[in-house]
């Protein structure tokens, strides 16, 4: 699966530099094509020599190296790679990714790259746990980088925690798994919603609910790295837009359906992320009501549930639906897979997941349930991708695909 695949490993000053050596000889052994780029403090704990032999490649450590063949190698050197893994990766070096410095080799072709990054935090438990560094390696993920560890356990310096970088074979079943994933929705067109609708009572007021979107947004992204075709129907965020194919900005959920049915024809798979609002003013006042002393009543109207219309097409995509639930979590999940008839249906609390980064999540199917520990949102959008990819490869083909 990984056969002619080519990664840049990038090795950064740390005593765990020498597992980066072992992971480059099993990623080798694999069939990737290793090219390795060292900064000049990981050449103080391993030679570059060590990385040439194991790979069979030159390594690089100088922005100003004069090869012919390499001519602006802080762009070159991206530009032919399919992934750049940096192992370890220092807090140092993770504070100069987040910020978008480029004062070597390493950071530079970084910031220049067009290809995935992933990285192995590497460093003692002390700096692993300073805001600094979660704020950095949280920055970076939401940039989209794919972080790996770092373990808990025995450190070089005598101390115990988190910030252990995981082992050569961790390293290289991680590459294994991108360049898996890398495929795994090639030519798959997948519909996903995102965010909160906004269902307005007058000119300038309107029921909404805390969605943030960030999960939506994270399904997107990763689905998006799957190599599926995403178009993105998203309710009002703050967050800024994933790769997708297709952004089709809405307010109402009345405009989230009418997308979603737009889109729906052409679509193998439908992800339902949104927090549509059930409920809409029957009458929209077109100016601002004024303040009176008297109580004021809102009449409601159901809004439609878009999933559960999607399902009840004649010929429904492969639909997945989320719940957030305050109480009852799998009864309340199970009866609404049920109702809706979804194949898979992804479960959380809503106090604990509305707005927050990572999630907790469960996942629904005809298998039973299975649970996602605490991780980051776009992390688990990785795992999802993978869990749907394995229902969505047993389920019978849709009259989409057909087609
Ligand atoms: N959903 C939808 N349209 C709606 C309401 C929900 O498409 N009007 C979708 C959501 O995107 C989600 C799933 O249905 O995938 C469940 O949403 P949730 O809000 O948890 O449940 P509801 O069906 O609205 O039920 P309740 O609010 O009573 O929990």
């Amino acid at each position: 699966m990984a056969e002619n695949k080519r990664l840049l490993l990038g090795v950064t000053g740390g005593v765990a530099a020498y597992k980066a050596a072992e992971a480059a000889r099993l990623l080798t052994q694999q069939g990737i094509d290793v090219t390795t780029v060292m900064t000049e403090s990981a050449c103080h704990f391993v030679g570059p020599a060590t990385f040439q032999s194991l790979t069979g490649n030159p390594v690089y450590t100088d922005l100003w190296e004069t090869n012919a063949m390499q001519n602006m190698a802080h762009i070159n050197l991206s530009r032919t790679t399919e992934l750049i893994l940096i192992a370890p990766a220092s807090a140092d070096f993770i504070a100069k990714l987040a910020n978008g410095l480029a004062d070597d080799l390493l950071t530079t072709l970084c910031l220049a790259r067009n290809c995935s990054l992933m990285i192995a935090p590497a460093m003692n438990q002390q700096m692993w746990k300073n805001p600094a560094t979660q704020r950095n390696v949280s920055m970076l993920r939401q940039d989209g980088a794919i972080v790996i560890g770092p373990a808990d356990g025995l450190q070089a310096c005598g101390e115990t925690g988190m910030g252990r970088m995981l082992e050569a074979s961790e390293l290289a079943e991680a590459v294994h798994s991108f360049f898996h994933m890398e495929k795994l929705f090639d030519g798959k067109r997948v519909l996903i919603t995102a965010g909160p609708t906004f269902e307005a009572i007058d000119a300038v007021r309107g029921i909404t609910n805390k969605s943030s979107g960030k999960m939506g947004y994270a399904v997107a992204q990763a689905a998006t790295e799957a190599g599926a075709s995403v178009t993105l129907i998203s309710g009002a965020t703050c967050l800024a837009p994933p790769p997708v194919d297709k952004l089709v900005s809405v307010t109402s959920a009345n405009e989230m359906l009418q997308a979603v049915l737009t889109e729906i024809p052409q679509t193998d798979i439908f992800i339902s992320v949104a927090a549509v609002a059930d409920y809409r003013a029957a009458k929209i006042n077109p100016q601002k009501i004024k303040k009176t002393d008297q109580h004021l009543t809102i009449d409601l109207v159901a809004n439609p549930d878009i999933l559960l219309t999607v399902t009840d097409l004649p010929n429904p995509p492969f639909c997945v639906g989320f719940a957030a639930e305050t109480e009852n979590l799998e009864q309340n999940a199970q009866t609404k897979r049920k109702k809706k008839n979804l194949p898979l249906l992804i479960a959380n609390q809503a106090q604990d997941a509305i707005g927050a980064d990572e999630s907790e999540l469960t996942l629904f199917d005809d298998a039973g349930k299975h649970s996602l520990t605490k991780a980051a949102k776009i992390e688990q959008a990785r795992r999802l991708i993978q869990h749907i990819h394995a229902l969505y490869s047993q389920s019978k083909p849709t009259s989409h695909e057909k087609n």
